[in-house]
């Protein structure tokens, strides 16, 4: 079995994967939310230190589990191999997770696997499973950091078709909470302000509309939230703002992923949304009209696999452990991530 380690923004979490069948044995994640809200956006500084204490004290979690399964006093004896999302991330968290990794790969004499935490997302889809990548997937990723569209051959093959050209589908969520400082993370609760408000839409501006490129942008509707709520201040609808936001965000998510679907429609059977923001439900019903439309098979991870977690990067792991990607101890953080250097080591 391999155990995973995930630690590259403001989530710590363990995991332990069965290589030979990808079963998930055992899962365990600390949230930091509490310590970022005040602030309405992760403290680098908070999740470093945080991660310093927590994950010493998941690994004890997962020592307890071993123990427990094989009641032996080597608990660790089973594990093939570390896995540890090395990039891209905060470098200040994701070397907290990496002295970890280092540490019991060598006190354990075992391999190193340094993996990609965005191509984690993608195999969120499998956790559990085969892959099912069919004669190609599509694949949207909706993170704090990131926005793309992604066409996956097979594991080697990984093309960006599409991201954003500033900030995030997730950030903006972000960004539009702080803004009403509702509090961090911003997505889970815009949406639930969303879901409050039935009445008239306030009109939103959907991004690139008349622009013909394969591209995302949530600056400008960020800044159409600014201007309605300095318009609104006297009697704000903070529900209305959050639903009018939301509505113009998906809409442009989908126009976007339907200019996609139409070009690219025969090289993919099946289309995956993963990341945080895609437990977002009006993105999710959205995307299922889209794939039916289409008649493409849609994958979604479950709910508790959305956002950061190591089950992902277990599972991703029985990969690179199949494929000996086997990585030297200490292997750098990369401080430029994706998108470049991403085709490169995918
Ligand atoms: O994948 P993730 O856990 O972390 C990164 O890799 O960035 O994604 C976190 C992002 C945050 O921006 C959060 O606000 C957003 O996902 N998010 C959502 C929802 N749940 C989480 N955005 C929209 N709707 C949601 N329901
Ligand atoms: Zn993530």
């Amino acid at each position: 079995m391999i155990l995973s380690i995930e630690s590259s923004c403001d989530d710590s979490s363990l995991a332990l994967t069965r290589i030979a069948d990808h079963k998930l044995l055992f899962h365990t994640k600390l949230s930091q939310d509490s310590h970022h809200s005040p602030f309405g956006g992760v403290v680098p500084e908070i999740a470093s230190r945080l991660h310093a204490q927590n994950l010493p004290m998941l690994l004890e979690k997962i020592k307890d589990f071993l123990c427990a399964t094989y009641n032996t006093r080597t608990p660790f004896a089973p594990l093939k191999a570390i896995a540890i999302a090395n990039r891209p991330g905060l470098s200040v968290t994701l070397s907290e997770g990496m002295c970890m990794a280092n540490a019991l790969a060598l006190s354990l004499e075992i391999p190193l696997l340094c993996l990609n935490h965005l191509k984690g997302h993608i195999y969120s889809l499998f956790i559990d499973k085969p892959t099912q990548i069919g004669e190609g997937l599509g694949v949207l990723l909706v993170s704090g950091g990131h926005t793309q569209i992604l066409h996956i051959r097979d594991y080697h093959h990984i093309t960006l078709v599409a991201q954003s050209l500033d900030d995030s589908f997730g950030e903006s969520f972000d960004k539009v909470a702080k803004m009403l400082s509702l509090g961090y993370p911003g997505g889970p609760i815009v949406e639930s302000y969303a879901k409050n408000y039935s009445g008239t839409l306030l009109p939103m501006p959907i991004p690139l509309l008349h622009d013909k490129r394969l591209a995302y942008s949530f600056s400008g509707l960020k800044n159409a939230v600014r201007l309605e709520i300095a318009k609104t201040q006297d009697n704000l609808s903070k529900e209305q703002i959050c639903a009018s936001f939301q509505e113009a965000a998906c809409t442009h998510i989908l126009h976007k992923l339907r200019i996609y679907f139409q070009q690219y429609s025969d090289s993919f059977t099946h289309f995956g949304v993963v990341g945080g923001a895609s437990a977002n439900t009006l993105l999710r019903t959205k995307i299922e009209s889209l794939c039916q439309e289409f008649d493409k098979t849609l994958l979604l991870a479950p709910l508790e696999f959305c956002a950061d977690n190591a089950a992902m990067i277990g599972r991703l792991a029985c990969e690179a452990y199949a494929h000996k990607e086997f990585s030297p101890l200490s292997d750098t953080i990369s401080p430029k991530s994706f998108p470049e250097d991403f085709y490169k080591d995918c």
